[in-house]
């Protein structure tokens, strides 16, 4: 058979018209029983290769499947959302003065999409024949540069993330057949002085839930007074026996619970 005869010729855009001929490539003819019909033999290879990786991915995913958070919760504004880890660096871009407040069209437009817009142009500004690095230096400083600032911004952004708090915070709050007794007198003292943090159900919100608690009556009464940890002092200001309401309501609360 004749070279080119069976019409088989790919553009290659990379080979210049005035290459040697001994440069060229063979053609597919010249690899007899090494070549297959593309429909049905090819297509149905790779669909089939295609399949079993899906079905593995499904079965992956039903054994594990992802850790979501808990239920939308508009009124909870002490949630801080936060992008997943891949998306971190755009949201790291977005606390430096020239890409937010009056210029955060910059950081949510301008600098990424020059980034991506560069990539996308990539072929049409970088039309040297080579296709080595050091044949191609912009691209590749261009590419490193990214890349630097990719991981760089995740790093640091990462580094202000208390991940485990985070995912404990965040994860979904348990169907609870608790009843919380609103006539209790202690109820209103938890509604004013502790529902904000600790949760309309004793849940847990900002703070830790106050179901399972491991304190004592009297722990709780002095936490109520003094704070603890993270939780600062004087957030209860009422009465010694609104202290005791309140102190009983949460033990009633946790009995319920056992
Ligand atoms: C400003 C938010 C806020 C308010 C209001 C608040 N707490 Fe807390 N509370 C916290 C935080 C945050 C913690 C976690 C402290 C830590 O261990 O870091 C906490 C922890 C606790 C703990 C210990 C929980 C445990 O199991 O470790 C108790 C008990 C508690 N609070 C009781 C109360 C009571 C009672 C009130 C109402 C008088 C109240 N809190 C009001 C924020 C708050």
């Amino acid at each position: 058979m004749h070279r080119g005869k069976g019409m088989k010729f790919v553009g290659d855009s990379r080979v210049s018209a005035d290459r040697k001929a001994s440069q060229i490539p063979k053609d597919y003819s010249e690899y007899p029983g090494r070549t297959e019909a593309f429909w049905p033999n090819f297509l149905l290879k790779e669909w089939l290769a295609g399949a079993v990786f899906l079905i593995g991915f499904l079965c992956l995913t039903l054994a594990h499947p992802s850790p979501l958070e808990g239920m939308a919760d508009p009124t909870n504004a002490s949630y801080i959302p936060l992008p997943d880890w891949y998306f971190l660096f755009l949201y790291e871009l977005l606390k430096y003065e020239f890409a937010s407040g009056d210029y955060i069209l910059i950081g949510i437009l301008g600098i990424p999409g020059l980034a991506f817009g560069a990539l996308l142009l990539a072929p049409f500004l970088d039309k040297g024949p080579g296709r080595r690095p050091h044949q191609r230096p912009i691209a590749v400083i261009m590419m490193l540069l990214a890349l630097t600032s990719v991981i760089w911004l995740t790093w640091t952004s990462a580094e202000h993330v208390d991940w485990e708090a985070r995912a404990e915070m965040n994860k979904p709050i348990p169907p609870s057949n608790i009843e919380i007794n609103k006539d209790d007198p202690g109820y209103a003292v938890y509604e004013a002085n502790c529902m904000g943090c600790h949760g309309d159900a004793l849940q847990g919100v900002s703070a830790p839930p106050l179901i399972g608690t491991e304190h004592t009556a009297e722990e709780i009464a002095k936490i109520a007074r003094e704070g603890i940890n993270t939780m600062p002092a004087n957030i209860f200001k009422g009465t010694d026996e609104e202290l005791d309401q309140l102190v009983k309501f949460i033990m009633s609360v946790n009995e319920q619970a056992e």
